[in-house]
């Protein structure tokens, strides 16, 4: 058996204000998580001889894994968030104020919804193929510290959800999910550093 420790960055200054996409930066409270994280992976991975730890290419992830030492990190660009396209960087109240016919379609469908010039779910799932192939592929532990929609998309792959459920799953903050390879059935564990 073998752990996948999947985990969302910490909050950033958007999730603060309400709003997606962009680059932005950790807030106070999603720097503490980073620290937390980091002690959390030590203690979990102290007996590990090799483990990686992946993230994303964008600030937000890169910063929340940034204390988390003695480990080689991989970033991907196929971790990075959904692409909201030229919604990227608005709360959802504006969404739905400005775009009212783009806000109802993906509340409609939102696993097929695809933003203008960005992605679906759908299109994120297709993109994460390779990913998960090369998780399944590694031997020893992985830390992926990614995004909402990435991280539903990976956990329903192993956990056997159905497709529409996924843009539904819910994944909090501050909280790491731990998934064993390697062992029948799944087996998952929690835990809430913050
Ligand atoms: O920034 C994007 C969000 O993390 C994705 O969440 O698919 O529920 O809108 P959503």
């Amino acid at each position: 058996p073998r752990p996948i420790l999947l985990t969302r960055h910490g909050e950033s200054m958007f999730n603060l204000n309400g709003r997606i996409g962009g680059d932005p930066e950790l807030s106070a409270t999603g720097d503490i998580y980073a620290t937390k994280l980091a002690s959390f992976v030590h203690k979990r991975l102290k007996s590990q001889h090799s483990a990686s730890i992946w993230t994303s290419t964008l600030r937000r992830t890169i910063l929340t894994a940034t204390h988390i030492t003695g480990f080689p990190k991989v970033q991907w660009r196929a971790l990075d968030e959904i692409d909201a396209g030229i919604c990227d960087g608005m709360t959802y109240e504006e969404i739905k104020e400005t775009m009212p016919d783009e806000y109802q379609s993906r509340k409609l469908d939102k696993l097929r919804y695809r933003y203008p010039r960005g992605e679906s779910y759908l299109d994120v799932i297709q993109r994460l193929e390779p990913v998960i192939v090369e998780l399944e592929r590694q031997r020893s532990p992985v830390v992926v510290v990614a995004h909402q929609a990435i991280l539903r998309s990976l956990y329903a792959y192993f956990t056997d959800k159905p497709l529409d459920e996924i843009p539904h799953i819910e994944m909090p903050l501050h909280t790491i999910i731990e998934i064993q390879m390697g062992v029948p059935g799944v087996q998952e564990k929690r835990y809430k550093l913050l």
